[in-house]
């Protein structure tokens, strides 16, 4: 048995499955609609319910509110169909998004990036070269088919793939971390997965990042500086204390050698040394900064608190909803697929 999912912008139909979500069955039929997470807690995937009906499984609050559920808006991610529907969601325009798969991985090397970020590279079979856009993830399949998901943090143009973990003590995915990925262990991945990655704009470029959420803004930037694109660039990060400011060097070079690209890190402790650290939290630095935010792109990538926030802020100051591009996956909890 299926039910008839209809887009109402284009017309277009596709079958889902009582146990299928939506976005898997769009994803099933080749129709491309906005996601992130995929697990409830970026709202990326947001669409309006026209008619019928469906079931939501849970999701954070902070990716649909009540008062937008009570509107008749439904998570795609987590909306099962209990009968033929229709909904209103912009299907993604973008250029040819590339078809995951699933292919084993043999971790290359494991670093400390500080005190609880770890590097891992991880190499593809032989030659073989993952293609992905910069700022997508990959997904972890561990052994009892749990998923966790991980942006990438190298360019597509370098061979290895690279990782930024974050270890928390006691943590499952801690424990497994250390007791199995050694390095030349082998793992299964599913890659490339999401829709964060630079859309075409000349408009400059605020990049927001908290914790790990610097990965894929790391990939994008090194890939602007790959395909020599040139546009003002602004790099936010914030952090916990000046410690967890990993690369931080990193940031500062590519601000000193590139024109018109300005690196403001921002701590919410005051630091030991003065290395030009802001104090407070990282989107109100951006706030600060910009009388307006209408005329830039931003790209968000942290914590859904973070996300959230920015986003309605950003909003309110300007920034048009669709130049907000955001990732909040990477602290989001394993998904059993
Ligand atoms: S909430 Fe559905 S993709 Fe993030």
């Amino acid at each position: 048995m299926s039910y008839t999912v209809t887009l109402k912008a284009s017309g277009k139909t596709f079958q889902a499955k009582p146990s299928q979500t939506i976005l898997e069955a769009a994803s099933d039929a080749g129709i491309t609609i906005p996601y992130g997470c995929r697990s409830g807690m970026c709202g990326s995937c947001k669409g309006q319910l026209l008619s019928g009906n469906v079931m939501l499984e849970d999701y954070q609050k902070s990716a649909l509110t009540e008062q937008e559920k009570s509107d008749g808006l439904i998570l795609c991610c987590k909306a099962l169909a209990t009968e033929s529907i229709t909904i209103d969601i912009r299907e993604s325009e973008e250029e040819e998004i590339i078809k995951s798969k699933i292919t084993p991985v043999r971790v290359e090397s494991l670093e400390n990036l500080n005190k609880d970020v770890i590097k891992m590279m991880l190499k593809l079979p032989g030659d073989e070269k993952l293609q992905f856009k910069a700022g997508q993830y990959i997904e972890f399949i561990m052994a009892d088919n749990s998923r966790r998901a991980f942006s990438l943090a190298n360019p597509p143009h370098q061979g290895l793939l690279e990782l930024h973990l974050r270890l928390i003590e006691g943590g499952k995915f801690t424990q497994f971390v250390f007791n199995e990925m050694k390095e030349k262990s082998i793992h299964r991945i599913e890659a490339p997965i999401g829709q964060f990655y630079l859309r075409e704009s000349e408009k400059p470029i605020v990049f927001v990042a908290g914790g790990t959420g610097f990965a894929p803004i790391k990939s994008v930037i090194e890939d602007l500086i790959f395909n020599n694109i040139k546009r003002p660039i602004f790099l936010y990060r914030g952090a916990g204390s000046f410690e967890d400011l990993y690369m931080h060097d990193l940031a500062k070079n590519w601000a000193n050698k590139i024109n018109e690209f300005s690196y403001i890190p921002v701590s919410e402790k005051i630091p030991k040394n003065n290395d030009q650290l802001r104090i407070g939290l990282v989107h109100h630095a951006v706030l600060e900064d910009f009388k307006s935010l209408a005329n830039v792109q931003v790209y968000c990538c942290g914590a859904p608190g973070l996300v959230q926030t920015a986003f309605e802020s950003f909003t309110k100051k300007g920034l048009p909803e669709d130049e907000f591009y955001a990732d909040a996956f990477t602290f989001a909890p394993p998904k059993n697929n």
